[in-house]
């Protein structure tokens, strides 16, 4: 299976930090943001991985990674001219997957201590549709919510401020290759982006939305008290 990790956007919430570098070269514990998904891939036994960045900081991920050699990857990059939101970056991986392949999304802030080999496995046997990740946290309107209906995913709110659930949805994605069809079949949302919640939304009304939980931590790592949150799990981790 092959991966993709979004890392372009803007990072506003991490100003003024994110001025001057992109967010996912932002230093958590003893390494650039972006290491940890690239070897959480390596790990799953996903080896094939494209990045697609910004125009912001472009070259210092090449600079950084390079071909992947050092992580035992092989790394292709592509860039999304103007942050319109995390389905739009995605589309860009259309001619990297194959027509009958599935694949593994995760977006760059995100950081986690499962492994996703399992996971992975899991999806290889499911026929077609999508998997997402679910983790239980005490506030979760800062997230996609999950709305559950007979054990499964009935429908997901972006950022609700009445959340019907507190089941996160994280930035951890596995599509077959018809998500490329549905998010051209998508409008920009109210904040002017292609929702990545709104392409989940057409797989669950399908009935093809399957789902699993983290186990351990996971952390969005895209304000500054979760970043500062972030280095402090990673370093416990090491210890
Ligand atoms: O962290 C999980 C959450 O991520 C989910 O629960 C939400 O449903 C999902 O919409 C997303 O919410 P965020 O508000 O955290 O998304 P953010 O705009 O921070 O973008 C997340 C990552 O996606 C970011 O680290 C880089 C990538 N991205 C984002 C945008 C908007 C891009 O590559 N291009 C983009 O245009």
């Amino acid at each position: 299976m092959k991966g993709v990790v979004l890392v372009g956007g803007t990072g506003s919430r991490l100003r003024p930090l994110t001025n001057i570098i992109n967010k996912h070269l932002l230093p958590v514990g003893d390494m650039p943001m972006i290491q940890y998904a690239i070897e959480k891939l390596a790990k799953a036994g996903v080896f094939d991985i494209l990045i697609i960045t910004g125009k912001q900081s472009s070259g210092l991920y090449v600079d950084y990674l390079g071909g992947g050699e050092r992580f035992g990857v092989n790394l292709t990059y592509k860039i999304q001219e103007k942050a319109g939101g995390i389905a739009q970056a995605l589309a860009l991986a259309e001619d990297f997957v194959h027509s009958d392949e599935k694949f593994v999304v995760i977006l760059g802030d995100n950081l986690f201590e499962d492994n996703l080999h399992p996971i992975i496995h899991t999806f290889e046997k499911q026929v077609e549709g999508a998997m997402v990740i679910l983790k239980e946290v005490a506030d979760p309107r800062r997230y996609g919510v999950a709305s559950m209906k007979d054990g499964h995913i009935d429908r997901i709110e972006e950022k609700p401020e009445k959340p019907n659930s507190n089941y996160a949805v994280t930035g951890i994605y596995l599509y077959d290759s018809s998500v490329f069809a549905i998010i051209k079949s998508q409008v920009p949302s109210a904040r002017g982006e292609l929702e990545i919640t709104d392409v989940n939304n057409v797989y669950a009304a399908a009935g093809a939305l399957t789902h699993t939980f983290f186990t351990g931590w996971w952390i969005d790592a895209g304000t500054h008290e979760s970043l500062f949150q972030a280095t402090l799990l990673v370093r416990k981790e090491e210890i």
